[in-house]
């Protein structure tokens, strides 16, 4: 678990905070609805307020760039701070670069953002049935990109061939698979400045968690909070806790079977920034060895989730979470709700004296259905 180390993600960490827009996103506490669920805390990492791009993603897409242009250049990234990075000295140094990626919405945002940024080009291609909405966000950062009729798996794929024909292309994706690793290994670090701001939070507030709960699509992120937190809290490490989309449960599958088990075909979510049938291969061997428990969920808990942030009780502060971003809140309260899910919530070891830690990860990427769900009470439960 080297990738995920104390020294390597402050430095992941320096980087971001270089940004004129960095910001720490909000950490924050329930207690109303901690109460109500009987346990003593409950923290939610915010990251729709990461860059103003509402989701957590231009962390890794922004720092495996950065690695990527440090090691070319033959330097280390701590020497390309953002003002280096995008100076004209550099530009000239680099010539065009175009980065390629496969993207649900919120990693391709990031990468057109950050080849923007850095004034190179981007190529973005995004799975069968990607909302409109987020394909024009990604248009905006003057990204070359468009909805194919693949499925994500599939649509990485195309786009490392594209990628590998174009003298100038790189492949920046959010996964791993073998023989592609250095690139997602320092996307996970990038997250890692995530996981790095909660635990300073939490530290301020003097607590340690107990149990976290983090989502899954390819297991990168959950992988990188996963590796760090263990390493964080060495003494009493989290219970962590994968939540997948049922459509979409490559980890879920992978662990029952213990091997990787790709999940095929169009895995229809609402989630989706977790609809994704293959896992990451540097992930998998730290969440096989360290996590405690993976869960596979259906749309429902995720729209749930997301209306219980949004109303939340009186006292609790609103959040705006979008369908993967929610879901984790969803399995919380839908433990403690439905007797279906007692044996889960007890296995786990919830109890008065649990602090809870869920990530998140986006807003209304997808403002027209998160009005359906919040609005409408589309998906409602069961
Ligand atoms: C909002 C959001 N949350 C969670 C994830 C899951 O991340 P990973 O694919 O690394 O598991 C994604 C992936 O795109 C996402 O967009």
């Amino acid at each position: 678990m080297a990738l995920m180390t104390e020294e390597a993600v402050q430095k992941a960490w320096n980087f971001h905070r270089s940004f004129p827009c960095y910001q720490v996103t909000p950490l924050i506490s329930l207690p109303h609805l901690a109460e109500r669920l009987g346990i003593r805390a409950l923290y939610l990492k915010d990251e729709s307020y990461r860059f103003d791009l509402n989701a957590f993603k231009v962390l890794g897409g922004s720092y495996a760039m950065a690695q990527f242009i440090a090691h070319r250049l033959g330097q280390d990234i701590s020497t390309l701070p953002y003002e280096v990075l995008t100076s004209d000295a550099i530009k000239k140094k680099l010539g065009d670069i175009t980065f390629y990626t496969a993207t649900d919405g919120n990693h391709g945002r990031g990468v057109a953002w950050a080849a923007n940024t850095l004034r190179q080009k981007s190529v973005v291609f995004m799975p069968a049935g990607s909302s409109q909405a987020r394909l024009q966000n990604i248009l905006k950062e003057d990204a070359d990109a468009q909805v194919t009729d693949l499925n994500y798996d599939e649509a990485v794929c195309f786009a490392y061939e594209q990628a590998s024909k174009d003298p100038q292309g790189i492949m920046v994706q959010d996964t791993a698979w073998e023989g592609y690793e250095e690139i997602p290994g320092w996307i996970m670090q990038g997250y890692g400045t995530m996981s790095y701001e909660v635990h300073q939070q939490l530290a301020r507030d003097g607590v340690s968690p107990t149990h976290i709960f983090v989502q899954a699509g390819v297991g990168s992120l959950a992988g990188s909070v996963q590796g760090y937190f263990a390493q964080a809290y060495t003494e009493q490490p989290p219970v962590v806790t994968v939540v997948e989309a049922a459509a979409a449960d490559c980890l879920y599958r992978s662990v029952k079977a213990q091997q990787l088990v790709p999940v095929e075909g169009r895995l229809q979510t609402i989630m989706a920034g977790l609809a994704c049938g293959k896992a990451n291969t540097i992930s998998w061997q730290i969440l096989k060895q360290y996590s405690e428990c993976f869960v596979s969920v259906p749309d429902w808990v995720a729209a749930k989730g997301m209306r219980v942030l949004g109303a939340p009780l009186r006292g609790d502060r609103p959040v705006i979470s979008g369908e993967s971003g929610a879901v984790t809140t969803g399995l919380l309260v839908t433990m403690f709700e439905q007797d279906g899910y007692r044996d889960l919530r007890e296995t786990l070891g919830l109890q008065r004296d649990s602090v809870v830690v869920v990530f998140s990860t986006e807003g209304d990427t997808d403002p027209e259905r998160y009005r359906r769900i919040l609005w409408d009470g589309a998906w409602s439960s069961v």
